[in-house]
């Protein structure tokens, strides 16, 4: 029973083909991706809508021949409703729309956030976990209870990886900035931590300012390896704080890792020491599905269609302020 995913939020179109294993685990047929570099600057939403209509015929083409099926054996056809940066994610729908209509095949509109925490238990023996979503644009701590995803914590501002991603424009490391501010820290010189404010106001956190103090110790010429080690050291601690004291506050005993920032093995070491510590078990799902992607789309589409949880092409605008709590669970 495969199901296509498009995932189309923000710098990446991506396609994937999922079915469920017998088991109730995720089998990925295909798992296509493009992501827009900019050569200068942040993400303009037209540019990245542009660069996804020109590159989705070209994925979902490969997606089908890499799952070696054709449109007419796909059972649904799910894509990332929201939330996200609107041009980019009418794009998407505008695909799954068509794709939908030529096979006659039910529509299904997924919550993109909800997407991480699910394909973390669709290919983990997680059952009931707390996510660590880290992305460019999100970062929340986020939970199954009492019947609705709630966010425990989240960011106040920018996503951790926009922070990240500004820090490195500022110091002439390319886009995405993560895995070469990760290589350089991984190279910094271990003295003692460069102070960096640490903001965690209750259970929420703040990055601009951290990436802006980072940035006035490299000006003050501190070698840019050590701003990077002290610019992670700080921000993985207060990701790392939140996730636990929201695993302490709801009684759960697990921890799955979601978004293009939980690549980092810094954050993963500190993530499973911290589990480790508490008795808690830790799950990181491959790399291809902490990035944004189209299988994590197409799991959950599958999870909703298989309960009959899907949309007529009238009822499915984009919701590009839909919040996690804002979902209705109708699959668990
Ligand atoms: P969204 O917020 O909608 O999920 P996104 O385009 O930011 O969108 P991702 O692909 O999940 O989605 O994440 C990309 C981000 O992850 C970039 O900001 C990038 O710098 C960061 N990143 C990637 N690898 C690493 C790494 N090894 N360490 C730290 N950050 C990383
Ligand atoms: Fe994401």
């Amino acid at each position: 029973m495969p199901v296509l995913g498009i995932e189309g939020t923000a710098h990446t179109l991506g396609v994937g083909l999922v079915e469920e294993d017998g088991k109730g685990h995720a089998r990925i047929l295909a798992n296509e991706r493009a992501m827009l570099r900019p050569l200068s600057g942040g993400i303009i939403p037209r540019e990245a809508a542009h660069h996804h209509a020109e590159v989705g015929p070209r994925l979902l083409q490969a997606a089908l021949e890499k799952a070696k099926l054709s449109p007419d054996e796909i059972d649904g056809v799910a894509f990332s409703q929201g939330p996200g940066l609107a041009p980019c994610l009418r794009v998407a729908a505008t695909m799954a729309r068509a794709l939908a209509l030529r096979t006659g095949k039910p529509l299904i509109g997924v919550n993109h956030c909800v997407a991480h925490l699910e394909i973390g238990r669709g290919l983990t023996d997680a059952q009931d976990p707390m996510l660590l979503y880290a992305s460019g644009g999100n970062t929340q701590v986020l939970a199954f209870a009492r019947g609705h995803y709630r966010v425990f914590g989240e960011t106040l501002e920018v996503g951790l990886g926009n922070a990240l991603d500004k820090f490195g424009r500022d110091n002439d490391i390319p886009f995405p900035a993560g895995p070469e501010i990760e290589r350089l820290a991984a190279t910094a010189h271990r003295g003692p931590l460069h102070p960096l404010p640490y903001t965690v106001k209750g259970m929420d956190m703040s990055f601009a300012g951290l990436a802006t103090a980072a940035q006035r110790l490299v000006v003050q010429g501190t070698p840019l390896a050590e701003a990077c080690h002290a610019l992670q050291e700080h921000a993985f601690a207060a990701l790392v704080e939140v996730s636990e004291r929201a695993l302490a506050h709801t009684g759960k005993t697990e921890l799955v890792l979601g978004g293009g920032v939980a690549c980092n093995a810094r954050l993963q070491a500190m993530a499973r020491s911290m589990c480790e510590e508490r008795g808690a078990a830790y799950f990181c799902p491959p790399r291809e599905v902490l990035v944004d992607n189209g299988a994590m789309i197409a799991w959950l589409g599958l999870r909703k269609l298989a309960v009959g949880d899907t949309l007529t092409v009238e009822s499915s605008g984009v919701l590009p302020h839909q919040r996690t709590d804002q979902v209705e669970v109708t699959w668990r």
